[in-house]
């Protein structure tokens, strides 16, 4: 067993929404490791926590109870100002349903992470493109999101996400919207990307592209319910 270095840590983390009578428990108690490089896929049935347990990873949410360190840094300690800090400079986020903002052209959406993480206008734009040629869409760049496929917005969020450079990226259900062309080439694009040293964690409903992944966690009831590794590690805070 070879010993992986680890970028997030959550150590009994449990999520519950409401109070009293109306308390639901979305997430409970579940700890795991990601290690640094690694491309994680999370399965799960629908309502089970998957979704939640990513927005914690990525500091979009707050925790009731449990610890999740990234980085080194505990994030429940963070103010929210720092915490937005950590998020716009180590944090990719590609949303379940792409959240991209339907006034703004593909190359504006990718520009407003740009302008969170400190970039100047000018820049900025050099820069999107720059992103949006990566996802194969440089030539898209003016278009609205309601003017491109659900394949081509995906990959303008994938776009978005790797604005500032992030170590981790978070996908929920990256490739929940598309057709199987459309899911082989955003697939690829992941590879590309762990391939160059980023964290993937990934929500995923599809069994095929789970088995994309190094590593396949299971959520249930909001719990880890199972955790299949590729490559046998001892991952460790
Ligand atoms: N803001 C909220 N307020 C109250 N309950 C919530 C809220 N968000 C999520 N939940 C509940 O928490 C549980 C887990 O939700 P979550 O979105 O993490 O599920 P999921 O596994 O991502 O599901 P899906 O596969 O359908 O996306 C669900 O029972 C859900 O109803
Ligand atoms: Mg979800």
């Amino acid at each position: 067993m070879s010993e992986v270095d680890a970028l997030v840590c959550l150590q009994k983390v449990s999520r519950v929404y409401g109070r009293g009578e109306a308390a639901a428990v979305a997430l409970d108690e579940a700890s795991l490791v990601i290690g640094r490089r690694s491309w994680v896929a999370i399965v799960g049935p629908s309502g089970h926590g998957k979704s939640t347990l990513l927005h914690l990873m990525g500091g979009l949410d707050r925790s009731t109870s449990g610890e999740i360190h990234l980085d080194g840094e505990e994030l429940s300690r963070l103010s929210a100002r720092r915490l937005a800090a950590v998020r716009a400079r180590k944090i990719g986020f590609v949303f379940q349903f792409f959240n991209l903002l339907p006034h703004l052209t593909a190359l504006e959406n990718v520009q407003t992470a740009l302008w969170f993480g400190g970039y100047a206008s000018v820049q900025a734009r050099r820069k999107g493109l720059d992103l949006l040629d990566q996802v194969g869409l440089a030539d898209r760049a003016d278009r609205l999101p309601g003017q491109l496929s659900g394949g081509q917005q995906q990959r303008v969020a994938i776009a978005r996400a790797l604005a500032n450079d992030p170590d981790l990226l978070l996908l929920d259900e990256p490739t929940g919207n598309l057709d199987s062309v459309a899911e082989a080439d955003v697939l690829d694009r992941l590879g590309t990307l762990h391939r160059q040293g980023r964290t993937l964690v990934m929500v995923t409903h599809s069994s095929a592209v789970a088995s994309r992944a190094e590593r396949i966690v299971g959520v249930r009831d909001g719990r880890i319910d199972s955790d299949a590794t590729a490559e046998q590690t001892l991952l460790q805070c």
